[in-house]
């Protein structure tokens, strides 16, 4: 059997998106931009795109921008509004993904001051924390919608409420949230929210950034004027109808699908003596579930579940081939020991209880297995 449990790093296209995406590759293949009919037909496929996404997050279509995913409508959001800016502090997380995080490094050696807040044991920003770290030269909080590691969903009205109180703007992080947790960039009062196609069985290399209407960003590519002059370059049509099919295929009942699948992960596994868990008990994704096994390395556990035909990680995809320990349980309180033993299963709504049942017991028997071994 083969069990793939790593949709926190990608997910399968899904084959209604890729059945959308076909005629846009070569039949209806022309430029967004021209004006002739090939150019229309395409142009109007992108509105219609832009529309679902727009709709799908109460946002207006013209407060979307397509990018080529996740990473980069991150670095749009930061850099573009901090260099609108020109000057100013940042606060973000400790857990925020690399695509944050370095965005954040990249604008301290441009001369901005950055505040990385921290977490506690389950991985929530404290709002008390971030209220004493506002300051009046505040210009933006960053804070992801849900992590990627652990699961672990923040609060971000109220993150977004005390930033606004500061008079500073508010940045999320959807790209894991996105489909699974309802957004809407009004109620929530959001500036800016990244989103990304493939984590919801949509095509890699294709994302979007929700910019507020009236908001200033500067653009990050010099070019056409494409995107309402926000991000330059040809758009990619397939890619861009196979997100917004993503979107519409999404629905609330594979969440609940995905909620009783991880919640009988967490409870076998946790039978296993010596097992930790990590993130969110209550506010978490209802596909992430993130578990160290003392006494025994995460890698071995993965390569063990591999050579079955089981995919899972140890912490995020980015940092998968490092094995450093994750900055994320780091920052939750993990020992080393602990991050090391780390497992991330993180599930899909095409996952059968069959495949469920198959990884419990795998994970059951290489453990012991390896712990077994550990001690001749
Ligand atoms: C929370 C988060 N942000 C950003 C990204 C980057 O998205 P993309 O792969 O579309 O660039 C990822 C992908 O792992 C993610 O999990």
């Amino acid at each position: 059997m083969k069990a793939y449990f790593d949709h926190g790093a990608t997910t399968p296209v899904d084959p209604l998106v890729l059945k959308a995406m076909k005629p846009y590759f070569s039949l209806k293949f022309g430029n967004a931009s021209s004006i002739h009919e090939f150019g229309r037909e395409t142009h109007e496929a992108l509105d219609q795109a832009r529309k679902v996404i727009a709709d799908s997050i109460g946002a207006e279509p013209s407060e979307i921008i397509f990018t080529s995913g996740g990473t980069e409508s991150n670095n749009l959001a930061i850099k573009g509004l901090a260099q609108a800016k020109g000057s100013g502090h940042i606060i973000t997380s400790k857990i925020e993904h690399h695509a944050v995080l370095m965005t954040c490094k990249y604008l301290e050696k441009q001369g901005f001051k950055v505040t990385y807040l921290p977490v506690d044991n389950e991985g929530f920003v404290n709002a008390s924390d971030l209220k004493k770290a506002m300051t009046k030269n505040t210009i933006l909080v960053t804070v992801m919608h849900a992590n990627n590691e652990i699961g672990t969903v923040e609060p971000i009205d109220e993150l977004a409420r005390i930033a606004h109180e500061g008079g500073a703007l508010f940045h999320t992080d959807a790209v894991q949230s996105f489909t699974k947790i309802p957004i809407n960039v009004k109620e929530m009062n959001l500036d800016l929210v990244s989103l990304s196609a493939h984590k919801i069985h949509g095509p890699k290399g294709v994302g979007a950034l929700y910019v507020r209407k009236g908001l200033r960003i500067q653009k990050q590519l010099e070019g056409g004027v494409h995107e309402f002059n926000l991000r330059a370059g040809t758009e990619n049509i397939p890619g861009i109808v196979g997100f917004a099919k993503a979107v519409k295929l999404a629905k609330p009942e594979h969440v609940v699908y995905m909620t009783e699948l991880r919640d009988k992960i967490i409870n076998e596994l946790l039978k296993i003596p010596g097992t930790r868990f990590n993130g969110a008990k209550k506010k978490r994704l209802c596909n992430n579930i993130n578990i160290s096994l003392m006494g025994v390395e995460g890698e071995s556990i993965l390569l063990g579940l591999d050579a079955l035909g089981i995919a899972v990680s140890t912490g995020s995809a980015c940092s998968s081939k490092n094995l450093k320990a994750s900055h994320v349980l780091t920052a939750i309180g993990s020992k080393p020991e602990e991050s090391h033993g780390s497992i991330r299963i993180t599930l899909g709504r095409e996952n059968t209880r069959e495949e469920v049942d198959y990884l419990i017991k795998n994970i059951v028997k290489t453990v012991k297995r390896f712990k077994e071994m550990n001690s001749l």
